[in-house]
């Protein structure tokens, strides 16, 4: 199938309720934010305080005229709400009005289609959208031909092509899901293969527009898209590094958290959000500039609640310190000395090696502990133990049998499983501290890393 170009959204009037006592209220200023990186030129914001919903049309016909007057006066295309509107709703607004109406869920998802940039991160869009659809191609629904910035299969009106849309929604939801099983498999093969080389994931996570990606492309030397634009990384993206003490390390860029992310959204990006369950650190990356700073922490860390990936030992990276002259570059530790925070400016490059460091630091601290009992024909696993460094104490039992107390990087323990054919797992006793790395379970992927 054709890929589908996403347009920009062109003139929008935003329009804000607010209701009394509301919990997660949205704000207008993220909604501005999100409705300029969807391309939108906003003529306007309008704001309504409400003591309650009007089930028609969410604001009350008196409401409706004064946007629809908006409207007409700015010449706007689109008008997006910053609240979640039902199917109906956005019909009679949208007949009332005479333009495209949407919600936030609508403007995430044209955000998300506009950044999607792998193969996967596109399927997921669109099977997303195409579910947000559904839900909407009611009877009636096409009495507009809305093509422009959206997403949709929606035609001319009438009883038989919503008949057809239907039919052809659901055929390319089937098709999506069988393309999403293959890509998935591949994933499960590639994931395989990194957990026998026992590879660290550390995986890039913050508040949208924290300058993940100027860090990621700094660090990796890559040219991941970044710009001043909330969501503009979709799809993680993976690199390979050499770190000194580590070895090869994936470091992984992903998609941009966001208060109240959809759930409907945080399920259709399982995959892109499993690389960060999976990783064996988290960086959080926090902009010091952003006034907003503790919110989005807390945001950040109820999306990671959500995906269960709030265990994953973390390190707190305060990004753009170039902006705040009371924050020097560097290693902030805690009182066992074990590293905390690091400052950095992606920017200007300050506090970059520190980071690399506590990095390596953290991953060290991940070692694998367990005991072998050896045979008298291990001799080459016995002199690779020694040469890695990796015995912390040995004894004889009665039979002659030697036991080694082994505490080693799990790179290090796959490579000398591979090089003794299997024998270091064969040999092992029992766990100490954490299991070796081709025991763990593989429930999730990873893509390719070129
Ligand atoms: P999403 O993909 O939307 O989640 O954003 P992101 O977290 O990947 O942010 P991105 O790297 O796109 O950066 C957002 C903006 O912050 C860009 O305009 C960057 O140039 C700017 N930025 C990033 N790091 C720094 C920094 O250290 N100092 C300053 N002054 N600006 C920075």
């Amino acid at each position: 199938m054709a890929e589908k170009e996403f347009t920009a959204l062109g003139p929008t009037i935003l329009v804000h309720v607010e209701l009394p006592q509301a919990k997660n209220q949205e704000d207008l200023e993220e909604l501005h934010r999100l409705a300029e990186s969807a391309g939108a030129e906003i003529c306007d914001a309008i704001v309504c305080r409400r003591d309650g919903i009007d089930p028609r049309t969410y604001i009350g016909s008196g409401k409706v005229q004064e946007v629809a007057a908006a409207v007409q006066a700015h010449e706007a295309e689109v008008v997006v709400f910053n609240s979640p509107l039902t199917p109906a709703q956005e019909r009679n607004l949208e007949k009332e009005i005479g333009v495209r109406v949407m919600d936030r869920i609508a403007l995430i998802l044209v955000i998300f289609a506009m950044r999607a940039r792998t193969y996967e991160g596109k399927l997921q869009v669109e099977l997303a959208q195409l579910h947000y659809e559904q839900a909407r191609l009611v009877r009636g629904w096409t009495h507009l031909e809305r093509q422009k910035g959206g997403f949709g299969l929606r035609g001319g009106p009438g009883e038989t092509q919503i008949e057809l849309d239907r039919r052809a929604l659901r055929e390319r939801i089937a098709a999506i899901k069988e393309d999403l099983e293959v890509v998935a498999r591949r994933r499960e093969q590639n994931r395989a293969q990194r957990k026998k080389n026992a590879i660290p994931v550390v995986s890039f996570v913050g508040y949208t527009n924290a300058g993940k990606s100027t860090l990621f492309n700094r660090l990796t030397r890559s040219e991941v898209y970044a710009a001043d634009q909330l969501f503009a990384t979709l799809d993680p993206t993976l690199r390979n590094m050499v770190l000194p003490t580590i070895g090869k390390v994936v470091f992984a860029d992903t998609v941009g958290f966001i208060r109240h992310l959809p759930h409907e959204l945080v399920a259709a990006f399982r995959a892109t959000l499993e690389e960060t369950v999976q990783s064996d650190l988290l960086l959080h990356i926090i902009d010091i500039a952003d006034p907003r700073i503790e919110e989005n922490m807390e945001a950040v860390q109820a999306v990671l609640a959500q995906i269960k990936a709030d265990q994953v030992p973390s390190l707190l990276v305060f990004n753009k310190s170039d902006l705040n002259a009371e924050v020097a570059a560097g290693i902030v530790r805690d009182e066992s000395g074990k590293p905390l925070r690091v400052n950095v400016s992606a920017k200007t490059g300050a506090g970059l090696d520190d980071l690399l460091k506590a990095v390596a630091e953290l991953l060290t601290l991940d070692q694998c502990e367990f005991t072998v009992c050896l045979q008298p024909q291990d001799g080459k696993l016995r002199s690779l133990l020694y040469e890695t460094k990796a015995i912390e104490g040995s004894s004889y039992d009665e039979q002659g049998h030697e036991h080694l107390q082994i505490k080693l990087k799990p790179s290090d323990a796959a490579r000398l499983n591979k090089l003794t054919a299997g024998r270091l797992g064969a040999c092992v006793e029992g766990f100490t501290g954490k299991g070796l790395p081709w025991e763990q379970e593989e429930d999730f992927g990873f893509e390719d890393v070129e």
